[in-house]
């Protein structure tokens, strides 16, 4: 039966690599029969200027009814005087909980053609191959109460709640510890136990869950030495386990490893892995416009619905092929691009993965 995706470009840069990805979409269907069908629907700020609401009610209805959604980015400078009930952002955070996407898969993958586009020296950086598994849902993103108000001596005040529930932390783990049996049997949960109770529970949910997962080797990092050992060793880590906010930020620097933050995709599901699935970078309002961001973290995002969601291996493994022959032909985004590489825009190197596709079929 033909599948369905629900297309939301949003704001910034998001359209322009969404048109890549669709591209990409194009031509498996062509070409390689992929029998898939789109619709588009506005997110974040484009839908507020055209809308007033940054989640409109029939982006929800369309993200619902189809088999799994693309997303390019949300937000940007002009929507940031919002009230945060309408800020882009809501839009994507909306969608993750009615969703109900709380497992987020971030791989974190070096190709050995983008050695020389890290910041980090090759022998810390090359090979490497990690898997961040981020609880998407929970954690301080949704914790109540929130919100400001002025204290009893007329200061304002701002307020978060970290919660998890046991609930919660278990089902991230099973996810975590699944998903290391199927690679290097290695999970790392990334916590704050020595300060916060929320993730004194974490450590104590995960290393429970853990005993049902013998053959995996479990242990435990405070966020602060994780970030540090990141940048240290990367290679130590195979997956690594994080709630919301953590998985945030190290995952943005998990990808600066890998070359750019425009090369790394992310999955995010439910339980019967039904997905969104985008590159877990932002709209870039620096350079939107310029056609010049790396699209390959959403063509590579593409693929994951297609692993994942389509259970379709063989799609996936094609489009990962062929961004690979792209990155073999030498080409490369100024935020990859390396001395002796050819410098392309966002709809070159589109096409480049797109022709490599083709040859691919012959
Ligand atoms: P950002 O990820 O948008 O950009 C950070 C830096 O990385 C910028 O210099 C940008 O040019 C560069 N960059 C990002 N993607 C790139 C790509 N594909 N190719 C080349 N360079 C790329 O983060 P930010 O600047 O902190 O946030 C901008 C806006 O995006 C904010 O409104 C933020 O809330 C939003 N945001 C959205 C998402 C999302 O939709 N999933 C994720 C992160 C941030
Ligand atoms: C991400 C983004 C989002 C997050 C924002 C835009 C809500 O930074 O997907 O990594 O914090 O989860
Ligand atoms: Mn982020």
């Amino acid at each position: 039966m033909t599948k369905k995706i629900a297309v939301l470009p949003g704001d910034g840069i998001g359209p322009e690599i969404v048109a890549e990805a669709s591209k990409i979409l194009d031509c498996l269907r062509r070409e390689f029969g992929l029998d898939v069908e789109t619709e588009e629907a506005l997110i974040g700020g484009a839908a507020y200027d055209a809308k007033g609401t940054p989640f409109p009610e029939e982006t929800l209805k369309l993200a619902k009814e189809a088999d799994a959604v693309l997303l390019g980015a949300v937000g940007g400078p002009k929507w940031e005087p919002l009230d945060y009930s309408v800020r882009p952002e809501r839009g994507l955070l909306g969608l993750r909980a009615e969703l109900e996407l709380f497992a987020n898969l971030r791989p974190a993958v070096l190709y050995p053609q983008l050695v020389a586009a890290s910041t980090l020296k090759p022998e810390v950086v090359s090979g490497l191959d990690i898997m961040i598994i981020r609880e998407l849902t929970g954690g301080i993103y949704f914790g109540k109460p929130r919100g400001r108000r002025v204290n009893e001596k007329g200061e304002r005040e701002g307020f978060n709640t970290l919660i998890y529930s046991e609930s919660e932390i278990r089902r991230i783990a099973h996810i975590a510890f699944q998903i290391a049996q199927k690679r290097n049997k290695r999970v790392c949960s990334v916590d704050k136990a020595n300060v916060l109770e929320c993730t004194e529970l974490w450590r104590e949910v995960v290393t429970e869950v853990g005993r049902e997962y013998p053959d995996v080797q479990l242990s435990h990092m405070y966020v602060d030495n994780a970030s540090m050992q990141l940048v240290r060793a990367p290679k130590q880590f195979d997956v690594m386990l994080t709630d919301n906010m953590f998985g945030d930020i190290l995952s943005d620097c998990a990808a600066m490893l890998t070359g750019s933050i425009g090369m790394l995709p992310s999955a995010s599901l439910d339980k019967n892995s039904k997905g969104m699935y985008e590159p877990i970078h932002g709209s870039a309002p620096d350079i939107a416009g310029k056609g010049i961001a790396n699209p390959i973290a959403t063509v590579l995002s593409l693929a994951m619905m297609l692993r994942y969601s389509f259970d379709d291996a063989a799609s996936a493994e094609r489009i990962e092929k062929a961004v690979i022959a792209a990155l073999d032909a030498g080409y490369r985004t100024a935020d990859i691009y390396s001395e002796g590489m050819k410098k392309v825009g966002t709809a070159e190197m589109g096409d480049a993965i797109v022709s490599a596709l083709r040859s691919l079929n012959r």
